[in-house]
């Protein structure tokens, strides 16, 4: 008797100590697959993994096939305990369908009123509910070039207007580079448009077209010019381009076969995983001009409604790891990102992060990305348009009649 009871109190302590070893278990659905992304990510992980929880790592490549399998899965009845979304509009249907849990004791401890810029903001306070963890902030249209194929081509100053632009990328083609890596994928079309269209159109018709929805706008003779412009881009772009992912983009500008990229400062995280520095071997340019719209998402986690006492420890864990200086600080490092806070300290950031801090904290240029304003249906609508307009011959007035289209609802 006493021999089994002793068993007994044996096996309930080491299933104890399983338990507590174990820690909160989180099952994270997230699209970082590059090199620069995964070491990212790792560093989220170790630092959970040190505060005593465990992590599933579910790592599914591409944002769109991320996106769908958590919406599956929380449908389904089998959410993960987070998923990774973009700082935008993206959740805004799961939030109406009460699918997630709040955060807003972490965003009332962490005053993130005060100090989150307001298109993020924006987007993740719905009816006075926090509703996401911001992990970092990203710059989708930066232009990345190597500063190999620039002296070769003998480029001798980045680029400060769309003029510029072009006559660098003549100069390219004429050294017999690519002169512009483009990944052939709808999003990363809309996000060449986005570029062109704050650079070249400027803050106000950027938020016109983008944000208001101006049909008048949209029809005016300076968006045709910037309809134009994009396509011009084309013509810059490598054969091999269409379907190609993002960090193969990146690889052709690393390796110094393209002189550019125009890219979310995620690429970044590439050339570091590479070994390469910003200012060495690449350059980093926000955007055409000293006043140019600087065009912010991030990335966030969402944490799927549950009641289970075990996932909601799992998942506070997970959002106070990820809010910590020391883990904001050691991913955005390696993701090529900055953090969510505009009070962060930048001193240990390289000079492209440092640039983009600095232009942060001037009101006037951070605006929001198109899905921030646009809902996944209309995005998806103008994304359909401009890839149509970019891979076949669709003339400039049909695009612009079919963006309107697109757009008016
Ligand atoms: C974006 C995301 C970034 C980066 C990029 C490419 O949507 O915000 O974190 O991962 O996709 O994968």
């Amino acid at each position: 008797m006493y021999g089994t009871r002793r068993w007994l109190l044996g096996a309930s302590l080491c299933a104890f100590a399983a338990a507590a070893h174990a820690g909160p278990r989180a099952d994270v659905i997230h699209w970082w697959t590059s090199g620069g992304e995964s070491a990212a990510v790792k560093q989220v992980e170790q630092a959970y993994r040190a505060a005593g929880g465990t992590w599933v790592d579910t790592a599914i490549a591409g944002g769109d096939q991320a996106r769908a399998v958590t919406i599956n899965r929380i449908i389904g009845g089998n959410p993960p305990t987070a998923a990774q979304f973009n700082t935008s509009k993206q959740f805004l249907d799961i939030i109406e369908e009460d699918m997630l849990n709040p955060v807003d004791d972490i965003a009332r401890r962490d005053h993130w009123d005060q100090v989150l810029p307001a298109p993020i903001v924006d987007v993740i306070k719905v009816r006075g509910h926090w509703y996401a963890v911001p992990i970092n902030i990203h710059m989708q249209t930066w232009i990345w070039y190597s500063k190999a194929a620039f002296a070769k081509a003998g480029i001798g100053r980045e680029p400060a207007s769309m003029d510029e632009l072009f006559a660098d990328l003549d100069k390219l083609k004429a050294a017999g580079l690519i002169p512009l890596a483009h990944g052939g994928q709808a999003w990363q079309e809309i996000l060449l448009f986005s570029m062109v269209l704050s650079n070249l159109g400027g803050r106000d018709l950027y938020l016109k077209v983008i944000r208001d929805r101006d049909q008048a706008a949209i029809h005016s003779s300076a968006f045709r010019q910037v309809l134009v412009a994009f396509k011009r881009l084309q013509g810059y772009v490598d054969p091999a381009s269409p379907g190609r992912n993002w960090n193969d983009a990146t690889a052709l500008v690393i390796g110094g076969k393209a002189g550019m990229q125009i890219m979310g400062d995620w690429a970044k995280g590439e050339f570091i995983a590479a070994g390469q520095a910003p200012g060495r071997e690449f350059g980093c340019v926000p955007g055409l001009g000293r006043d140019s719209p600087y065009l912010i998402q991030g990335d966030v986690f969402v944490f799927p409604k549950t009641d289970d006492a075990a996932t909601l420890r799992a998942q506070k864990l997970l959002a106070s790891v990820v809010e910590k200086p020391a883990v904001q600080l050691a991913f955005n490092r390696l993701k090529g990102s900055i953090p969510v806070r505009l009070d962060a300290d930048d001193s240990q950031f390289d000079e492209c992060a440092r640039k983009g801090m600095a232009i942060l904290r001037d009101p006037r240029r951070p605006v929001g990305v198109a899905e921030v304003y646009l809902t996944p249906d209309q995005n998806g609508a103008l994304q359909d348009v401009l890839t149509a307009y970019w891979n076949t011959n669709m003339p400039v007035d049909r695009a612009q009649n079919s963006i309107a289209s697109a757009l008016r609802y």
